[in-house]
């Protein structure tokens, strides 16, 4: 049982206990339990008087301090909770959220090609190299055997800039760079951007060609129609694909070849019909051009090649005009795009 003034103190200590916020609940304890809390004077009080008091008020003054201490961890739990639950409620994520409205991207078909070629000839062992979109006079031409008073400049026409440089006409100059800062043998495929002044249906003034180039003793035409069939049937899905090598001139190469591939003309079938379709250029690398670049052409020979990319992206996926490449709709990439979650791998069929 509690005396009166006990009582006063306890409803007093209750009542500020139970609005106390974290602060004041801790001030509280101090002032009521702390070493010179009140409680804990009453409790020291006790030593001074005698038995038969001390037992009288001891037994008060004790259910005093555990009423106290009980309520003070029952608020502490209180407010804990409390501040962990409006924690909870601010650190919230909901993953019952639906995902965002917009679709998800798509690997553009040019690139899809890229990989898809990359796929192909890493498994024969080539290398994959880039260069830059604005190339030199001599790594374009010159190197390539293309003197300044050549007519094949003028098949290329391109823009000149104002120091002379050239945006580049195709990626062959990536030949003259590696052969330079790497010794045979070389395997090396080269996709990039590519620039010459044209623009219909199908030619645009930027466009992308892959450039393939294998230098080392004792390479001859059967290598080179030999990768080019591989690379075709894998890339086209058609075993066998007929290809043909149709003699040609480029000054770079001797001799030289359009590569063609068998197709039904009126039906676009690739493999299929009696017809054939250029879709790139080929041929031995000239010795003038291994010299150029600070290789024996007596001991060294090689061959090259380069297709244009939109050329066999628009066949292999039956794309009409070469514009919509670059006409950034995202209706016609949501069409002919890629998902991005399955890349080109050759176990799977491309
Ligand atoms: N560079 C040539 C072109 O753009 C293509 C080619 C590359 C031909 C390599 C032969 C060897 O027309």
């Amino acid at each position: 049982m509690l005396s009166d003034d006990l009582k006063t103190l306890l409803d007093q200590a209750l009542g500020e206990i139970g609005t106390a916020d974290t602060e004041a609940l801790e001030a509280l304890r101090v002032s009521l339990l702390g070493k010179s809390g009140s409680v804990t004077m009453l409790l020291k009080s006790l030593g001074g008087m005698d038995p038969e008091a001390r037992k009288a008020a001891g037994a008060g003054i004790n259910l005093l301090k555990t009423q106290i201490t009980d309520a003070i961890s029952a608020r502490r739990a209180t407010l804990d909770e409390a501040a962990l639950t409006t924690r909870l409620a601010a650190e919230r994520i909901d993953v019952t959220q639906p995902p965002r409205p917009e679709p998800l991207g798509a690997i553009h078909p040019i690139s899809r090609t890229v990989e898809e070629i990359a796929a192909i000839f890493g498994a024969m062992g080539f290398a994959i190299k880039d260069g830059p979109d604005i190339e030199n006079d001599w790594n374009n031409f010159s190197a390539l055997n293309i003197p300044s008073h050549h007519p094949a400049r003028a098949m290329m026409d391109t823009f000149y800039l104002t120091g002379g440089e050239v945006l580049r006409t195709h990626t062959s100059p990536v030949q003259v760079r590696t052969m330079l800062s790497e010794p045979p043998p070389i395997r090396i495929i080269v996709p990039g951007r590519t620039f010459r002044a044209d623009h219909d249906a199908t030619h645009s003034p930027m466009f992308h060609q892959c450039e393939g180039l294998v230098i080392e003793e004792g390479i001859t035409l059967g290598h080179l129609k030999g990768c080019l069939s591989d690379f075709l049937s894998a890339f086209f899905g058609v075993p066998n694909l007929p290809v043909r090598l149709r003699t040609s001139y480029f000054p770079f190469t001797e001799p030289s070849m359009e590569v063609d591939i068998g197709w039904n003309k009126k039906t676009g079938e690739i493999g299929g019909g009696t017809d054939w379709l250029e879709i790139g250029g080929s041929g031995m690398v000239h010795p003038n051009v291994l010299a150029n670049c600070g290789i024996d052409p007596r001991r060294y020979q090689g061959f090259a090649f380069g297709v244009g990319l939109e050329r066999i992206t628009m066949l292999k996926h039956g794309i009409n005009d070469l514009r919509l490449f670059y006409e950034s709709d995202v209706r016609w990439l949501r069409h002919y795009g890629f998902s991005p979650l399955s890349p080109a791998t050759l176990h799977e069929g491309i």
